[in-house]
């Protein structure tokens, strides 16, 4: 069957706050590429099991990043919005896939690694087999684009990898995905240790910008953020990290090239351009931070769409693993 437009496909763990890293390496990206695909965008929720959630936490952040995505600029009612969990079809297509992974491959992801080193005490084998549930969610779309941050990178590559090895097995049953990693900003840092990824978890709240931060908390956070003493303003990842970070940011919501930002903040000092990126994070999230209360307040619309949503997702979905769980030879139930 040929495919009228393209399939994109992504999504993010549905925990925590999301981050203006979050936003940049995907979300963004997502915008700006959705009225050329057909999409199909995933609220993580059984990804988000292999961390200990407090329940009514977890439920409540998870809607909130539905929310999010919809005030972010994709309208649900042509991009197919779902909860992960609401798709029977990715656990069942991650366990048959596990069953195509081998263990030396999930031994070298360096996710499962920073995981189990920060959760020492709940090693679980969710965690480990975290990337053959995200190769099921890639895969049973017939995905042709992901984009995401740097960080997914290998969780793309081992996607491939166990697609292409199927393929080899049982004919061409799936589509071979291509990574979409923006120019700018497909590693957005800490605002406080500039070497160390900005992340949902970090423990200190000013190494973060979370999405739902307020103008002052924002303006506030960018004030504090570690740079250097050598008052230039000028990208240089290697030796200036926490004011690269900064240039990257601001070229990414300004649109401005790096060389712009530094031509326009020659001779000015740190202080002056950390309000500046502050401010201008701010404006940008402002008509975000309305668009979500007000998404927020029409809980009847919101449940509207999830439901639809997941109907249409689970149609696609089913196709694929019915296909597949033919070519495995699992027995077709009479129905
Ligand atoms: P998650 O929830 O960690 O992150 C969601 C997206 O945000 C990107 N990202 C960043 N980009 C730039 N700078 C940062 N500091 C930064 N932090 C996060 C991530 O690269 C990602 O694109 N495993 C995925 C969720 C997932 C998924 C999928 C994604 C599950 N199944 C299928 C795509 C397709 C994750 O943990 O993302």
């Amino acid at each position: 069957m040929e495919k009228e437009k393209k399939i994109l496909y992504s999504g993010m763990q549905a925990t925590g706050k999301l981050t203006i890293g979050n936003y940049i390496g995907a979300l963004k990206n997502w915008v700006n590429l959705h009225e050329d695909y057909d999409c199909f965008f995933g609220v993580m929720d059984l990804h988000s099991l292999t961390v200990r959630q407090n329940p009514a936490e977890f439920r409540k952040n998870a809607r909130l990043i539905y929310t999010q995505y919809v005030a972010a600029g994709l309208d649900p009612e042509k991009n197919c919005i779902y909860f992960q969990s609401h798709v029977p079809a990715h656990a069942e297509l991650g366990w048959i896939l596990n069953c195509f992974t081998y263990m030396g491959e999930l031994n070298r992801m360096t996710q499962f690694k920073d995981k189990s080193a920060k959760h020492a005490d709940n090693i679980n084998a969710g965690l480990y087999t975290y990337p053959t549930l995200m190769a099921a969610d890639i895969l049973l779309y017939q995905s042709d684009l992901v984009p995401i941050g740097a960080d997914q990178k290998q969780h793309l590559e081992i996607c491939r990898d166990i697609a292409e090895r199927f393929n080899n097995i049982y004919g061409d049953v799936f589509t071979i995905p291509e990574g979409f990693f923006p120019k700018t900003g497909a590693r957005i840092m800490s605002l406080q240790e500039p070497d160390k990824k900005m992340s949902k978890s970090d423990e200190n709240e000013n190494a973060t910008i979370y999405l739902i931060d307020d103008r002052d908390a924002i303006i506030r956070k960018f004030k504090r953020a570690v740079t250097d003493s050598e008052a230039v303003i000028k990208y240089d990842p290697a030796n200036k990290p926490g004011i690269s970070n900064l240039i990257e940011i601001y070229s990414v919501v300004t649109g401005k090239s790096f060389e712009d930002v530094e031509k326009e903040f020659a001779g000015k000092g740190y202080g002056d351009f950390k309000m500046a990126v502050g401010e201008t994070v701010a404006d940008m999230l402002d008509p975000f931070h309305k668009r979500c209360d007000e998404l927020l307040a029409d809980k009847t619309y919101i449940d509207h769409c999830m439901k639809e949503n997941a109907e249409k997702a689970a149609y696609f979905a089913n196709k694929t693993l019915r296909k597949v769980q033919k070519k495995v030879g699992l027995t077709e139930r009479i129905r």
